[in-house]
């Protein structure tokens, strides 16, 4: 989560150490988006139409996983790794003056108790008669900034930033208690417990670091990815990792019988939400999405060549996606895929997707055609969907089983976007299943 930049400082900041060419300028005035032609979510690549849900299923959204696999996200490696195991590694049944059970639970990739691990930080209401359903989400710099609860285990080995300005601080920069809960406003955990969720949590620093280098460490390293220059072109990056570490945390979920992992609500914030986005759209144990201003390789569309664009993110951000994407730097057309595809491999679940007014460089507009375009593959399922034809007004939440709003202020994750989506939660994802 780094400020929104200066457009003008984007072009100095890409390619530093890659050689690739300055992208075009972004633009953020909407009479200047370029005429564009998007793919069809209901048509698949040998021309047949999709008209049923089945046709979707068996064909199609295979289809269109892979699509994004190659050219985008890069490939995801199969499953968990056959030692992967877990430990439950704290309790406190008197958590949150008393509200809340907490629980954190280290999840080893390896048999290897030193290899790479996950930390999982849970908090569940208390004295419900019913394991509840779970809100999970990655957080951006250790599960201690997410409430000021004095009991979650500091984060290690320590990275913290500059909250203001989203930049690592310095290598000494000592552990002090202030850095405690500096996230807890956009996480609202007492609010999402009194309204009967629970909510876990990991650090995405665990799965793969937020740097350049990060392919050659953690998660990436387990699965020989090799480094962000020299991997194979339809290899993962950082996202594709998030996204398989988010797979995991349900993994975990779905053997702790005090929560509910049939109803497990995917969440993120920005590139936390493009890796919610990612991983929602795989993995289909997940029963809800919430897209948090997740703009370009998130909910926003790439065609629309708003705000931040292909090239723009490829070339500050070189190991969030496949090598392969960059070959549509400045070439959206050539995009066989665009993001509203992605939205519709949420289908049918429900899918929140929230935007800021006062962050163009997501691309609100972008956001909510993204989700507008993801309705055709929800009517196949029987869903509304969104159920309005034009973006609505500022803080005007709309929407059936898709749910948006563009809220007014700037990129964040507020109180009100909490109150939306729990409202949203409270009619898609507690009310009683189908049959
Ligand atoms: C940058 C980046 C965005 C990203 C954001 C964030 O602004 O360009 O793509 O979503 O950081 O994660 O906060």
């Amino acid at each position: 989560m780094t400020p929104r930049p200066c457009l003008i400082c984007v072009a100095a900041l890409l390619a530093v150490g890659t050689g690739r060419a300055a992208p075009a300028p972004a633009i953020t005035v909407e009479s200047q988006v370029p005429p564009y032609t998007l793919p069809d979510p209901l048509v698949c690549a040998d021309g047949t139409p999709v008209r049923d849900a089945a046709t979707w299923r068996a064909k199609r959204r295979p289809e269109l996983l892979e699509l994004f696999a190659e050219h985008e996200y890069g490939r995801t490696p199969a499953g968990r790794p056959a030692a992967m195991h877990w430990a439950v590694t704290s309790l406190d049944r008197a958590a949150l003056g008393g509200k809340a059970t907490r629980k954190e639970v280290t999840i080893w990739f390896t048999a290897k108790s030193d290899g790479p691990q996950m930390h999982l930080l849970i908090y569940q209401p208390n004295g419900l008669r019913a394991p509840p359903p779970v809100f999970l989400g990655l957080n951006f710099f250790g599960n201690h900034t997410v409430n000021a609860d004095p009991g979650i285990a500091l984060a290690q080995p320590f990275v913290f930033y500059d909250v203001e300005h989203y930049r690592p601080a310095p290598a000494d920069t000592p552990v002090t208690s202030e850095q405690r809960g500096v996230h807890a406003a956009k996480w609202q955990i007492e609010t999402v417990i009194a309204r009967g969720y629970a909510t876990a949590t990991a650090w995405c620093n665990d799965l793969c670091p937020d740097r350049g280098d990060s392919l050659l460490g953690a998660v990436p390293a387990l699965f020989a990815t090799g480094s962000s220059e020299d991997r194979k072109d339809d290899a993962w990056g950082a996202l594709g990792a998030w996204a398989w570490g988010l797979s995991r945390a349900l993994d975990y979920i779905e053997s702790d019988p005090e929560l509910d992992a049939k109803r497990v609500a995917v969440h993120g914030f920005s590139r936390l939400g493009k890796a919610a986005d990612w991983a929602a759209a795989q993995d289909e144990r997940f029963a809800m999405l919430v897209s948090f201003e997740s703009g370009q390789g998130g909910a926003a569309l790439s065609k629309r060549f708003y705000g931040e664009t292909v090239a723009i993110i490829n070339g500050k951000f070189f190991y969030w996606f496949a090598k392969n994407f960059r070959r549509y730097n400045d070439n959206e057309a050539a995009l066989p895929i665009d993001q509203h595809e992605l939205m519709a491999l949420i289908a049918p679940r429900p899918l929140y997707v929230s935007s800021a007014d006062g962050d163009q460089w997501s691309d609100p507009r972008g956001e909510f055609l993204g989700a507008k375009g993801a309705e055709p593959v929800y009517r196949l399922f029987g869903e509304a969907g969104l159920g309005v034809e034009e973006m609505p007004g500022l803080n005007t939440p709309v929407g059936d089983t898709i749910g948006y709003h563009d809220r007014t202020g700037k990129h964040d994750v507020t109180d009100y976007d909490w109150a939306c989506v729990l409202d949203f939660a409270g009619r898609q994802l507690k009310r009683e299943k189908k049959s």
